[in-house]
């Protein structure tokens, strides 16, 4: 019985200490929303993986669309597929997964303003002939991850090009499911989005 009272007496005290030190955790966590430079590099390395995963399975899955029914069929199947399919990695990676851009075709796929602020950035490098990298943004309950995407396919141009590489058929398509698409008039090498991952600390 003693014994008892002692192992007890042991557990509570383990408990508080380790109630304690998560408390000091969460509130060095609070005060101070910058990360270490290993966290930068952790945070980096999950998101590099996480969005060359939503990348091959978009690609993978646009390219078989547009070799097997063609580019209408593909438009389809960009708008009625790509959110599901980054919402499935969503779930594996246990974070959020979208594509983001200024000019955007999907106006859910807008840039907020911290969005914004790293975009233009990675647009700058791009101007000064830099190839942008991604970027880890710490804030207070979140770190985002940012990845710029690049147009660097021939293949994306017949719906992202000017008018005489967009594909007449797949613009007829994108323009009477999204009336107020802006992501046209692009050539390789422009910045078209980026990649956006939110991790919960
Ligand atoms: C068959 C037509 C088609 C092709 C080819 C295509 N896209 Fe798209 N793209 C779309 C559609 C449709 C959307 C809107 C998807 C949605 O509703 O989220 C989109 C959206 C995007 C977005 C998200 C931002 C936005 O504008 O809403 C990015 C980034 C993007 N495309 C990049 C690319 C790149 C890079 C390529 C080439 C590898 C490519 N696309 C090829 C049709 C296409």
């Amino acid at each position: 019985m003693r014994k008892h009272s002692y192992y007890l007496l042991f557990l509570c005290y383990s408990l508080v200490i380790l109630n304690i030190m998560g408390c000091q955790n969460k509130n060095s966590n609070n005060k101070n929303s910058t990360l270490d430079s290993l966290q930068v590099l952790n945070y980096s390395a999950l998101g590099d993986s996480v969005s060359m995963a939503a990348q091959q399975a978009l690609m993978k899955q646009l390219t078989q669309a547009m070799q097997s029914k063609g580019a209408a069929y593909a438009v389809n199947f960009c708008s009625e597929r790509a959110i599901p399919i980054t919402d499935s990695l969503s779930n594996k990676y246990n974070c959020e997964i979208k594509r983001v851009a200024l000019r955007n075709r999907n106006p859910g796929n807008a840039l907020t303003e911290e969005d914004r602020i790293v975009f233009d950035e990675f647009a700058e490098d791009l101007i000064n002939g830099v190839s942008p990298k991604s970027k880890v943004v710490s804030q207070p309950k979140t770190i985002l991850f940012y990845k710029p995407i690049v147009l660097g396919m021939p293949a994306c141009l017949q719906c992202h090009g000017k008018a005489d590489a967009l594909n007449p058929i797949a613009y007829a398509a994108i323009q009477s499911k999204y009336p107020e698409d802006q992501a046209i008039d692009f050539s390789l090498g422009d910045l078209r989005g980026m990649w956006k991952l939110t991790f919960t600390k």
